[in-house]
């Protein structure tokens, strides 16, 4: 049912679409199971243990989906938290997927950055960072693991002042008793938010109470020692810390800090709610040919993510795509960009426990649907109604990781094929052909070699295909650009071989950092792109 224009404004308003970036052990799961505990989504938290071998190879949320069977899909989870609709965006834990990451964070209107505490900003924080910085989404810190001591936090905050070159401001603040984390400062209200500790670890939300700095209760809890340090902490953070600039929040160039514990809860509710009141809704997004606005302008979105064969039991696949304008429509007829073709928005699909039922529930801008495709849609791709428009693509990174596959049964050479070609369209793997007297041999590259891992069992699993794969002397690569005899003589010297990816675009494989770099300083004539040059644009 459409909803009128104001209705419209009204629910969009209430989305609030984010990931959570961190490096692997900060407790993003940890964190995740708590804000759906908060959103009524789960009932009691705890047990999800991971099989650490097994989890690159999955998404995080798969293996909790499968050990928990909560309601979740691959690909965003979806609950209700006071007045807010929100939208989490999975984002894989290890780096060997960070291109899913990439991906996910392009669907995404604000992120929050987990810090452990003992650690502050670790290789993947700074990675993940980066990109955040590039598409200047707001960025809300929360530093985890304060139940036990850690980094004093003023240094930690100057850590990530240096290390990211972004202004942090304290919104909440650890009190202890004893090195004991007992309840956060709250910096908006001038009080404490004190926690009882719960008997269950943390399987529910703990009973807290805001006091002044002036109570008993405060004094009883921390002692009269403890409130005088406290205060001297809040005068220090007062003149040291930076005030709150929510318009420099909102570029991406400040970010509000929590204090807390994901695994005994404390905090985690102050965070929320800070986080949802500050964190922006869905805003205007840049278009090739302008800018649209959420509410006033029809259905439209992009393609971030296309999964196949999720369900064994259909082999079809889903796109994933973030609605950024207007009103999913069933039944409407939309128009993918790229290729020009008409798409009847059929119902979009939602996952419980891996089984597929169709979504009645809204989907607006900010929302992500689940679309069965049978082949027509790509990562990237734009799904609008009315007037043809294009959002910019999501980019795809150059691989450091190449094979070239072999398999035992040449009458499996079909299957093999459609297998790769598949996960090429899901963007699994990259898919490359080097030119050869009996016809183009397959190469798969990969940004990181667990994807490798991840292909072969696919392949068996989902195409019934056993292949080997042998490693390529090559370890970067780049898009390539320019007159094609000057492409044709980077190629033919020594450690590198040309290849084309599936849509036909030019690479050159280098066998290490500095060839590569040689060859950009000579080459004048050439570009050479790390993402592939039709996607680079949001990047
Ligand atoms: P990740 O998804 O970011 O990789 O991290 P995850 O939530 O799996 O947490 C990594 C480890 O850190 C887990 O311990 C988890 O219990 C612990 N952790 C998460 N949040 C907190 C916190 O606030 N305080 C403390 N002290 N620990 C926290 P583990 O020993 O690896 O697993 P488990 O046996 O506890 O499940």
């Amino acid at each position: 049912m459409a909803l009128s224009a104001a209705a419209l404004a009204e629910e969009i308003q209430r989305r609030r679409t984010f990931a959570i970036i961190s490096h692997p052990d900060a407790g993003k799961t940890t964190l995740t199971e708590k804000l759906l505990l908060y959103g009524g989504a789960i009932r009691s938290a705890g047990s999800v243990k991971s099989r650490r071998s097994d989890r690159h190879a999955t998404s995080d949320w798969l293996e909790m989906e499968q050990e928990r069977g909560i309601s979740i899909t691959a690909s965003v989870l979806h609950f209700e938290y006071q007045n807010f609709s929100i939208n989490l965006l999975d984002t894989p834990g290890h780096q060997d997927f960070s291109e899913d990451t990439y991906r996910a964070l392009t669907a995404a209107d604000s992120a929050i950055m987990l810090l452990d505490n003992r650690k502050g900003v670790e290789v993947q924080t700074q990675k993940l960072f980066s990109v955040c910085k590039k598409r200047r989404l707001p960025i809300y810190t929360f530093v985890n693991k304060c139940d036990r001591i850690g980094e004093d936090p003023l240094r930690l905050l100057d850590d990530v002042q240096l290390e990211l070159g972004i202004d942090c401001f304290v919104s909440t603040w650890p009190v202890r008793r004893e090195g004991r984390l007992v309840g956060v400062y709250d910096r908006s209200c001038g009080k404490v938010w004190l926690y009882e500790e719960a008997a269950d670890h943390g399987r529910s939300r703990p009973p807290a109470t805001l006091v002044h700095l002036e109570s008993d209760k405060l004094a009883t809890a921390i002692g009269s020692e403890g409130v005088e340090n406290l205060r001297e902490e809040i005068e220090l953070i007062e003149i040291a810390g930076s005030e709150a600039d929510f318009d420099a929040v909102a570029r991406g160039e400040a970010s509000p800090v929590c204090f807390g514990s994901a695994l005994t809860n404390f905090g985690v509710d102050v965070f929320l709610e800070r986080f949802l009141s500050l964190a922006p809704p869905p805003s205007p997004r840049e278009t090739r040919d302008g800018i649209i606005e959420p509410a006033a302008h029809p259905f439209s979105g992009f393609v971030f993510k296309v999964q196949a064969n999720m369900d064994p039991r259909h082999r079809d696949r889903v796109a994933f795509v973030r609605v950024c304008s207007g009103e999913f429509e069933e039944g409407a007829e939309a128009v993918v960009s790229r290729t020009g073709q008409k798409l009847r928005l059929a119902q979009p699909q939602e996952f419980m426990a891996r089984e597929r039922s169709h979504a009645d529930s809204l989907a607006v801008a900010g929302d992500v649907v689940g679309l069965l495709d049978r082949g027509n849609l790509r990562v990237g791709d734009t799904v609008a109604l009315g007037d043809k428009i294009e959002y910019p693509g999501v980019p795809r990174f150059s691989p450091e990781h190449f094979s070239q596959i072999h398999i035992e049964d040449a009458l499996r050479r079909k299957h093999l094929d459609r297998g790769l070609r598949h996960l090429a369209e899901e963007g699994t793997i990259l898919l490359l052909f080097a030119p050869s007297i009996t016809g183009p041999i397959p190469i798969v590259g990969a940004v990181g070699s667990l994807q490798f891992d991840v292909l072969l069992d696919r392949l068996q699993r989902e195409y019934g295909v056993s292949a080997r794969l042998e490693k390529l002397p090559f370890h970067c690569a780049r898009w390539v650009t320019g007159p094609d005899n000057q492409i044709e003589k980077v190629a033919n010297a020594y450690g590198r071989r040309r290849v084309m990816d599936t849509d036909g675009a030019e690479l050159i494989l280098f066998d290490n950092e500095w060839t590569l770099q040689r060859s950009i300083e000579q080459e004048k004539d050439l570009t050479f792109h790390d993402v592939q040059p039709n996607t680079s644009a949001d990047t």
